[in-house]
């Protein structure tokens, strides 16, 4: 492991003990479904949505959806098309949805042969040049994510979704990654093709 990753790791394995005494309510999966009619047309019943620019959340990590239910709220993370949906739900109704959509399972996609190869480099060794870690470090080598430390799942996620992430961090439009901006250094050392590959690798990813 090289030295940025493993700062980076040190400095989130802090952070992450520090969120760790939060709040203590306790998400209830069951309750969960009854609270999630509304994000269905856009994340599908079940959290696997089928247009590509929505994320599925279907078993995503329950502590990094409820972060994003919280920052999508506060607004710390702009999602225009869900403006005013969280604003009267509670920290309960928020838990109860993240342990939902967390208990369910997401489906894979499929990558472009064509991409496979730069994906797959860029995804499992960084450019350890420009002290750009791997992914692997954080996302795991089958991108599955380390769902206890909030480090999201991204295997198999829509590659369209993927890429507008990874390009929102680049220009500083996705800002919610925390004072150490893990994501935003991460991926101010990706062009545009690097980001078209990684991203068709990891939606075939699992
Ligand atoms: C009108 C469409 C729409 C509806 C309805 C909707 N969402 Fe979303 N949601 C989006 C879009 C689009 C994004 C991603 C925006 C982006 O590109 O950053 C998103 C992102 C998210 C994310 C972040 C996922 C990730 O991987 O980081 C979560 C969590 C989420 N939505 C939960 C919900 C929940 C819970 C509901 C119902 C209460 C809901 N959404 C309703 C469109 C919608
Ligand atoms: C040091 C740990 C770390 C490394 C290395 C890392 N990530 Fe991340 N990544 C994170 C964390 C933490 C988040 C969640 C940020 C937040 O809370 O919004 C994240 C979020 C993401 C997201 C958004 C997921 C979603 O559902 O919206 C994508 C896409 C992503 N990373 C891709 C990558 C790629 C591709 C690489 C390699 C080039 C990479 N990451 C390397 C820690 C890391």
């Amino acid at each position: 492991m090289n030295k940025l990753l493993v700062s980076l790791l040190l400095t989130l394995g802090i952070s992450t003990m520090a969120q760790a005494a939060g709040p203590a309510v306790v998400g209830d999966a069951a309750a969960g479904q009854g609270k999630v009619a509304v994000c269905g047309a856009c994340h599908g019943a079940d959290g696997n949505s089928m247009a590509p620019t929505f994320p599925k959340l279907a078993g995503q990590g329950e502590r990094y959806l409820l972060k994003q239910l919280h920052d999508i709220k506060s607004g710390a993370r702009a999602v225009v098309p869900m403006t005013g949906m969280l604003s009267n739900m509670s920290e309960q109704d928020l838990a109860d949805i993240a342990a939902y959509f967390a208990s369910q399972h997401m489906s894979v996609g499929a990558a472009d042969p064509k991409l496979v190869e730069r994906g797959k480099a860029l995804f499992s060794g960084g450019k350890l040049d420009q002290g750009m870690p791997a992914c692997t470090g954080c996302h795991s080598p089958t991108g599955s994510g380390n769902a206890a430390a909030g480090f999201p799942k991204i295997g198999g996620q829509h590659g369209d979704y993927i890429a507008t992430q990874l390009t929102n961090f680049r220009e500083g439009e996705r800002t919610n990654d925390g004072d150490t901006k893990i994501m935003r250094s991460i991926a101010e050392k990706l062009s545009n093709k690097d980001i078209a590959a990684l991203s068709s690798y990891i939606q075939g990813l699992h």
